[in-house]
């Protein structure tokens, strides 16, 4: 015989999303549906470039292989659930798989905070410490550091969703947001929570901050490494091997930040989802874009393919 409680415990949840601008459902679907293909077909496109060219056989060419496979993960754990709501108007997730999407999506979005302070760490040595770059960044140092980012992903979401899940839901179901997204789930825990969120905000905030002051660091040493560099051209040539990087790091630290250095009380449910469908959706779109269009190595490559490629096909 069970016990019988007084609460009636959720098994399942509904994700309301953009549930409230219902006229655009067919817009909103066309939308992700495109920005989704062209995010796996530009993070693919990398991947594949890297993996057949042999210029981009460089620590910083494996960390952004690494980083795309990554995006492919991170939008293939959102949008795919997103389409499948926005399409059937159901938007019903039950409580394993809301903990199954909180644990790939915290996966891959530290593995990510890990994986740009490895290649921040990468330029660092590329440039100020150009003589022992070989050695500081050898093949068996990159494997390490990218596995490290990816056991520290997991650690990180796994920790943060068996704590999460572990807490009582008893009352609404709706979560305010189109994924199940750590802090929209916590505005559905019943009871006192604050001093879990004090917890997640802790954790939350060593794990950004501290990859966060690494990359910092780097590119503290990097622009003071490059101002002394006597020729403008010169200059321009070490900062453009690194801008591209700064650009995502901004991105993405700049809204992650926004996002989980903040107490519950200040989660703003039409105003948060959206920020989220920035680093969600948006970003991984970026990276192949702006590692592609702003990079001559990668432009060089995706030539020389198509060239190999070219006649064979004909
Ligand atoms: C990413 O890094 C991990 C850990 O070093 C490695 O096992 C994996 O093969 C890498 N993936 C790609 C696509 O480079």
């Amino acid at each position: 015989s069970r016990m019988s409680t007084n609460t009636s415990v959720v098994t399942e949840f509904i994700l309301v999303g953009f549930s409230r601008l219902a006229d655009l459902q067919g817009l909103l679907f066309s939308f992700f549906l495109t920005v989704y293909l062209l995010t796996v077909a530009g993070n693919l496109l990398i991947v594949l470039l890297v993996s057949a060219d042999a210029a981009l056989r460089t620590p910083m060419y494996f960390f952004l292989r690494n980083l795309s496979t990554l995006e492919i993960g991170y939008t293939s754990v959102t949008v795919p659930l997103l389409l499948h709501h926005l399409l059937t108007g159901q938007r019903h997730i039950p409580r394993s798989g809301c903990a199954l999407q909180m644990f790939f999506f915290l996966l891959f979005g530290a593995t990510e905070c890990c994986l740009l302070a490895a290649m921040a760490y990468d330029r660092y040595a590329a440039i100020c410490q150009p003589l022992r770059y070989p050695l500081l960044l050898s093949q068996r140092t990159c494997l390490c550091l990218a596995g490290s980012a990816w056991a520290c992903g997991a650690l990180v979401g796994l920790g943060h969703t068996s704590f999460v899940f572990s807490l009582p839901f008893c009352g609404p179901k709706a979560i305010p947001h189109f994924l199940c997204e750590i802090q929209a789930v916590l505005q559905l825990v019943c009871g006192n929570t604050s001093l879990n969120e004090l917890q997640i905000i802790l954790a939350a905030a060593l794990l950004i901050l501290c990859p966060f002051g690494l990359i910092l660091g780097s590119y503290g040493r990097i622009l003071a490494t490059i101002f002394r560099i006597p020729s403008a051209a010169g200059r321009l040539k070490a900062f453009s091997t690194c801008s591209s990087h700064l650009v995502v790091v901004s991105l993405f630290y700049g809204t992650a930040i926004f996002i989980y250095i903040r107490p519950k009380a200040s989660y703003d449910p039409t105003s948060d989802p959206l920020v989220s469908l920035f680093y969600a959706v948006v970003t991984p779109i970026l990276n192949p874009i702006i590692y592609s269009l702003r990079n001559a190595d990668v432009k060089a490559a995706l030539k020389r393919t198509i060239q190999k490629i070219g006649p064979a096909g004909i």
